[in-house]
């Protein structure tokens, strides 16, 4: 089963074309290395509306299974992604936001500084990803390992947990 994944850049000044986009790209290499198709990559500015619509849109309308977003998780008055995400999530998936800070710690104290957080709205699963490419990639190198039998058993193509690693 090959999941199809949305990348959402959230950024003021790349929404105006003020600073180049080099996280949005960098999650989709990963992905397409990992064998995911990459449906759609949007950069918006952090206003939290328009998130949301997005969101809703992308989950309710069954374009993605993951929807990987990056920036607006600090704590800059314009950071409003873990927000927005938390509206529009059905069901609280908190360890995937717990595993990312822990490992990431290790790297710099300052991940304690992102506020991301992770959750499931129907059949889509939304990771908030801190903002620069070197943060996007060390969070998102934590939960690889993990992510494809999160998908499975969120659609139903593996029903349970038999062989544990
Ligand atoms: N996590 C990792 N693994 N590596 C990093 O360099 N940077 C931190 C944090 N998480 C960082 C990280 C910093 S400096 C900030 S301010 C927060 O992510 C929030 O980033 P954002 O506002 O760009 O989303």
């Amino acid at each position: 089963m090959t999941y199809k994944v949305a990348i959402i850049t959230l950024s003021d000044n790349g929404s105006q074309g003020l600073r180049q986009d080099l996280s949005g790209p960098k999650i989709k290499d990963i992905m397409t290395s990992q064998g995911f198709e990459v449906v759609s990559t949007h950069i918006l500015s952090d206003d939290p509306l328009q998130l949301k619509e997005l969101l809703i849109d992308i989950c309710d309308n069954k374009k993605a299974q993951l929807i990987l977003t990056t920036g607006g998780t600090g704590f800059s008055k314009r950071d409003n992604t873990p927000e927005a995400t938390l509206e529009v999530i059905e069901r609280n998936v908190p360890g995937i936001a717990e595993a990312m800070r822990m490992k990431s710690l290790s790297i710099t104290p300052r991940a304690m500084l992102s506020r991301g957080v992770s959750g499931i709205r129907k059949d889509t699963l939304i990771i908030n990803l801190p903002g620069s490419p070197k943060a996007a990639e060390e969070n998102l190198q934590v939960i690889l390992p993990v992510l494809t039998h999160g998908l499975n058993i969120l659609s139903g193509n593996e029903v349970e947990c038999a062989v544990r690693k």
